[in-house]
């Protein structure tokens, strides 16, 4: 990491000759950015990384997504900020490389927490060709953000959902699930 002062950016070259690491926490780095072509999309290159956690930083979590989705190896991501951080798009991203993106299939648990999203394709970055790009998802941790009950009708993209979080959002009123899921597919629904 390279920074001058409180702020961060990430360089994937010093971690790439970890070819073993299977975790990676940086929450709460201050991290703004990444160096130039040495972006997470790079992690990709280590064959075991199945959990990062980039929580409370101040990157855009649409930049993040998108980056992170070359990682096909991730089955945990914990992505989050705290309610009213403002973002960064850090000017070494490329959105145009997003669309390659090879997708997620062996995620298993996503934390979204804190973004204020209301809709689901707020994580679409995620390739929209390739359908299964979270189907395997079974956790899904999305506290301290604006979905209303509209929420449940597009859970239907997730098919493994097990845990849904959905704490401290807009959630009101009488919950029409059926047909949505299948309940008995339900471990835990918080309020
Ligand atoms: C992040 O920034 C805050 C405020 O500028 C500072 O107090 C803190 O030490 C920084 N943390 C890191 C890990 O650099
Ligand atoms: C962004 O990525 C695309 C596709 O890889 C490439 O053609 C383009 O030159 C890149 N743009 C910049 C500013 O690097
Ligand atoms: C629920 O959220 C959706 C998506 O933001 C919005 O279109 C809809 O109007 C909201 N419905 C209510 C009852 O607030």
């Amino acid at each position: 990491m390279f920074g001058s002062g409180d702020v961060w950016r990430f360089n994937a070259s010093l971690f790439l000759p970890f070819k073993f690491l299977q975790l990676l926490s940086l929450s709460n780095r201050n991290i703004t950015g990444w160096t130039k072509n040495e972006g997470f999309s790079k992690l990709k290159q280590l064959p075991n990384l199945k959990v990062v956690d980039l929580q409370y930083n101040h990157i855009h979590p649409k930049v993040l997504l998108s980056s992170l989705c070359w990682i096909s190896s991730l089955e945990v991501l914990k992505l989050g900020a705290h309610v009213d951080t403002s973002f960064n798009v850090p000017t070494t991203y490329n959105s145009s490389t997003s669309k390659k993106c090879g997708g997620l299939t062996n995620l298993r648990k996503l934390w979204f927490e804190g973004y204020e999203i209301n809709i689901l394709s707020a994580l679409g970055k995620l390739p929209k060709s390739n359908a299964g790009g979270l189907t395997n998802l079974e956790k899904l941790i999305l506290n301290n953000n604006n979905f209303n009950s509209t929420i449940f009708s597009s859970l239907k993209i997730f098919p493994s959902l097990k845990h849904l979080n959905l704490a401290a959002n807009e959630i009101n009123g009488n919950i029409e699930m059926n047909g949505l899921l299948r309940p008995s597919s339900y471990q835990s629904l918080p309020h």
